[in-house]
């Protein structure tokens, strides 16, 4: 996730373009960088100037950076990074510059190893390590090869990639043009008196306009000072010219009426509100160019391990803190149900204090948001050092446990502010479940048929998040109800298998943010302590998906009600055994009995916000808390 802005008009635009991408830090914020044309006058026959500047770290390094070496003009582009493709250094921050083009770019190319591959084999140079840049070699080659302008040259490139882009393009050649382009990835206009702004998002340029398009998939933009040219790309087949259809289309701006502070959160009261309704799509982006449903399998250079560390390791040994560490169990999980190796799980501050037996034949598999836990970085440190092979499951590109490990699956949840951890779980779950998936077809201790159909119903899982979020209302009605009108000082989180990491990591969101004591239990234990709590004043969540718990769990359910707890239920669609003993019920869809964790923390997420908001706490940044703990 990284954030783009582009500006044509009659104004200064590198100070519009850098205060855009202040804006748009929450994308990314790991380098950034500016391309400007200047269009004062040069010798005979010279093109004007394009100017490039780029910094690594936050937007005050490129502001300090263009103090040093002014980018005079008023056509421009720029990028806040949140790296996918390569580490976060200067080389690999955009804009890419190819010949006379630079392009800033937003999303993943899927195809981008054999793109590039045949761009090497043609004797292009590359620069950097990124997906982009060959997006950059594309368009210049097809100026090259005779494209008449910008806009043709950048629709003859993206008929070649395959993947999500919100990409911006600009030619010292064509100086007074910008090219725009969108798939997947979002992108919007904004319209001014003679003056034209593209950005991710609407903060960026709400101070200027109002009046904003929001672009589609396939959208094709030649933006000039005061006009706008939108056309719609489709692709068919290999790409060649005559395999492109553009369809020219009218979009009519629309007016935002939300301050520039609510666009920021996109109307969303909190970021991590906004994050929990992120899922979906930050789900999409995990799966995306990892997976194959023809033959039921992930793609081995995303995981990068050799599939001989596959078949010759041993044990899994899983380490994480905090809620990576609740995803972690249930990576343990799969790789036993899935893969049939046996893994453990361990908490990364306890493993690092034990001597803990590892070495040779086992893989650890490192499971951390921000990839800087002090705590899980030192565990990773000592069992490499004892020979464990190393496998970091990160969001932040380029930190400090990927760049111990030997191999790293990224999450590419984009930049999570919320101190609470939302978007960054469920993509971890979905991390460890394709290489659960992975693991089992390299060891042949999981068919085809049955990857296929995992990853199949794991494809169909935003889908069915977005039905559960559309039970945000029916949640908050929930916290303020059981939890915030009773002023309830103590909730129980029970689940089973798959659903216990899930009670655990529901008690954990209510703990942190509503700062009501909460515990989670594997429902099983509930009668060996927990059980003696148990009155009319206790709020206890039981997580019971339909799985081979089911009935289990329907037990306890009893045995909460026989001493009047308060039940808050999660439980299947259409289900009458639980949902007639519970007070109240979260009805999820229908999943493989797998993947429920996908589903079954999202109500979770949601109560615990509510109940937080309602409380008026501190969502964002809870009393006591860090999003990044690098201290022991
Ligand atoms: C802190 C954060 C949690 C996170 C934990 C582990 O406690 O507040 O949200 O789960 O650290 O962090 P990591 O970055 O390693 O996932």
């Amino acid at each position: 996730m990284c954030g783009i802005v582009g500006y044509i008009g009659p104004r200064a635009c590198a100070p519009l373009l850098i205060d855009g991408l202040r804006k748009l830090e929450y994308r990314g914020y790991d380098s950034a960088g500016l391309a400007v044309i200047d269009t004062s006058p040069t010798a005979l026959g010279e093109p004007p100037k394009l100017g490039v500047v780029r910094s690594v770290g936050k937007l005050g390094k490129l502001d300090d950076a263009i103090r040093e070496r002014p980018l005079p003009g008023n056509i421009g582009i720029g990028h806040t990074r949140w790296a996918t493709h390569g580490r976060p250094t200067e080389g690999n921050a955009h804009p890419h510059l190819v010949g006379d083009v630079a392009v800033v770019h937003n999303g993943i190319l899927e195809n981008h190893v054999e793109l590039r591959n045949e761009l090497v084999a043609l004797g292009r140079k590359f620069l950097s390590e990124t997906d982009t840049e060959i997006a950059a070699h594309l368009i210049d080659i097809e100026l090259a090869n005779g494209a008449p302008t910008l806009l043709e040259a950048t629709k003859l490139a993206l008929s070649r990639v395959r993947g999500a882009y919100a990409i911006a393009a600009v030619s010292r050649r064509e100086p007074d043009v910008i090219v725009v382009a969108k798939s997947f990835s979002p992108l919007v206009l904004g319209i001014g008196d003679g003056e034209v702004f593209a950005a991710s998002d609407v903060p960026a340029l709400i101070q200027h306009t109002r009046d904003v398009i929001f672009l589609e998939d396939g959208d094709i933009c030649e933006l000039r000072a005061g006009a706008v040219k939108i056309e719609r790309l489709l692709v068919h087949g290999d790409g060649s010219p005559e395999r492109i259809t553009v369809t020219p289309v009218v979009r009519h701006p629309r007016r935002i009426d939300w301050s520039p502070a609510q666009a920021e959160k996109q109307g969303y009261k909190h970021f991590m509100l906004k994050e929990i309704f992120e899922q979906p799509t930050a789900l999409e982006n995990t799966l995306r160019g990892r997976v194959s449903l023809d033959d039921g399998d992930i793609n081995s250079g995303e995981i990068g391990l050799s599939p001989e560390i596959a078949r010759s390791i041993r044990r899994v040994v899983l380490l994480a803190c905090g809620t990576s560490h609740h995803a972690a169990i249930a990576g343990r999980n799969w790789i036993e149900s899935v893969a049939k190796v046996p893994a453990t799980v361990e908490l990364a501050s306890e493993f690092r204090y034990r001597d803990a037996i590892i070495g040779e034949g086992d893989l650890v598999i490192a499971v951390s948001q921000s990839g800087e836990t002090a705590d899980t970085l030192a565990a990773v440190r000592d069992a490499k050092r004892q020979g464990a092979h190393i496998l970091a499951v990160a969001n932040v590109v380029g930190s400090a446990i990927p760049r111990v490990a030997d191999a790293s699956l990224y999450t590419h949840a984009g930049p999570e502010i919320g101190v609470a951890s939302t978007k960054a779980f469920t993509t971890q779950l979905s991390a460890l479940l394709m290489f659960a998936v992975w693991l089992g077809r390299r060891r042949e201790t999981l068919g085809e048929d049955r990857a296929k159909q995992i990853l199949q119903r794991a494809i169909e899982l935003p889908t069915a998040m977005r039905e559960v979020l559309d039970l945000a209302d029916a949640c908050q009605k929930i916290a303020r109800r059981q939890i915030v009108a009773t002023e309830a000082n103590h909730c129980l989180f029970l689940g089973r298998g798959l659903s216990y990491p899930i009670a655990l990591e529901g008690a954990l969101k209510l703990k942190e943010i509503s700062y009501v004591h909460a515990e989670g239990y594997a429902a099983g234990e509930m009668k060996h302590g927990p059980i003696a709590l148990i009155d009319a004043a206790m709020p206890v969540v039981v997580v019971a998906p339909k799985d081979h718990h089911y009935e289990k769990i329907a037990s306890n359910v009893q045995e909460v009600r026989a001493r009047e707890g308060r039940v808050i239920a999660v439980v299947p669609k259409g289900d009458t055994t639980i949902a007639e003993l519970a007070q109240d019920v979260i009805e999820i869809p229908d999943v493989d009995p797998e993947l429920t964790p996908f589903i079954t923390v999202i109500p979770l997420q949601l109560i615990a916000y509510h109940a937080a908001d309602l409380k008026g706490t501190d969502v964002d940044q809870p009393r006591n808390l860090a999003k990044t703990v690098t201290v022991e």
